[in-house]
């Protein structure tokens, strides 16, 4: 059985004991959540949605002006070696980090960094985050930024803004916090978007404050194909409190029913017909697509 400390984390090149997996206190992220990131799940010995979670890697990059030196090639060439350095292939859920890189000395300005940026992947086995029974939401006090402030396109380091949103649904005593944006239209919930169905059509708020995310484009995709109407639209909490269902789509949580929203039951309090629906087809696509591990050991160590 491997133990948490064997496992070995990649850092620009190389694998290294989780205890001597190390960034320097001088990374600007950190010191300051300077990154772009990506949490990427393995099925099956397959790496679901990579060139999706690799483009957006890039497309974060340039907003922020990180210059990142690894082709795609590169970057998937070392999430394979780190998977199979820690025999993972299945239920493993994947970070990949990119800072912008080692400062001379403290400040903000990007110019202070020096070489080039700090490359960081950790994998990890890791069940889907929630009960697939549902989980319950309060709405933040905080707000979503706008595209004014942070776009919500760039899927940065920072996440102080979730941290602060789940500081208040810890105390809550419930699972996950729903924010808002600054018009009072819901965005998404602290780390996963948010979809709702009634009388039969599934909507989604327009991903003008929220992360475009791959789940819930793949969603969207899907369903449709599927002949099922969806929407992106504005939504308002009244909606989501009178929703027939409510689920939230992510790569940590797969999709996960609401069953309450602010003390308010939705719908039955329990997975809905069109959750679950969209539940097994995204259980289908997880289960045949994907980028295999070229080299891919049939059985890890702890199963054998
Ligand atoms: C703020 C936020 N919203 C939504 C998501 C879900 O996005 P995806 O489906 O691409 O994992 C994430 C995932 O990292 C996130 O950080």
């Amino acid at each position: 059985m491997m133990s948490l400390a064997d496992f070995l984390i990649y850092i620009n090149g190389q694998l290294l004991p989780r205890s001597e997996a190390r960034v320097s206190v001088f990374d600007a992220s950190f010191q300051s959540g300077d990154n772009v990131w990506e949490g990427i799940r393995v099925y099956g010995g397959r790496v679901f949605e990579l060139k999706a979670h690799l483009d957006r890697l890039y497309d974060s990059a340039k907003a922020l002006e990180i210059r990142v030196p690894w082709g795609a090639r590169e970057l998937e060439e070392a999430i394979f070696a780190t998977l199979r350095a820690n025999h993972l292939y299945d239920e493993t859920h994947v970070r990949l980090i990119v800072t912008r890189g080692e400062r001379r000395t403290s400040g903000i300005n990007p110019n202070f960094v020096e070489g080039g940026p700090t490359l960081v992947i950790i994998a990890e086995r890791k069940p889907p985050l929630f009960d697939k029974r549902g989980v319950r939401l309060v709405t933040s006090s905080l707000r979503r930024p706008m595209p004014d402030s942070l776009s919500p396109l760039i899927h940065h380091g920072n996440q102080l803004n979730s941290i602060l949103a789940k500081l208040e649904a810890n105390r809550s005593g419930v699972e996950a916090a729903l924010l808002l944006d600054h018009h009072g239209f819901v965005a998404e919930a602290d780390s996963a978007n948010l979809f709702l169905v009634k009388g039969g059509e599934i909507s989604t708020p327009l991903a003008s404050a929220c992360l475009a995310g791959i789940t819930r484009g793949l969603v969207i995709r899907e369903a449709r194909g599927e002949g099922l109407p969806v929407v992106e639209r504005n939504l308002s909490l009244a909606e989501v409190y009178a929703a027939d269902e409510v689920f939230l789509t992510g790569t940590l949580v797969e999709i996960v029913p609401v069953i309450e929203v602010d003390g308010r039951r939705i719908g039955a309090g329990k997975p809905g017909p069109m959750t679950l629906r969209v539940s097994s087809l995204y259980r289908r696509i997880t289960g045949n697509q994907g980028t295999p591990v070229p080299d891919a050991v049939a059985a890890s160590p702890e199963r054998a």
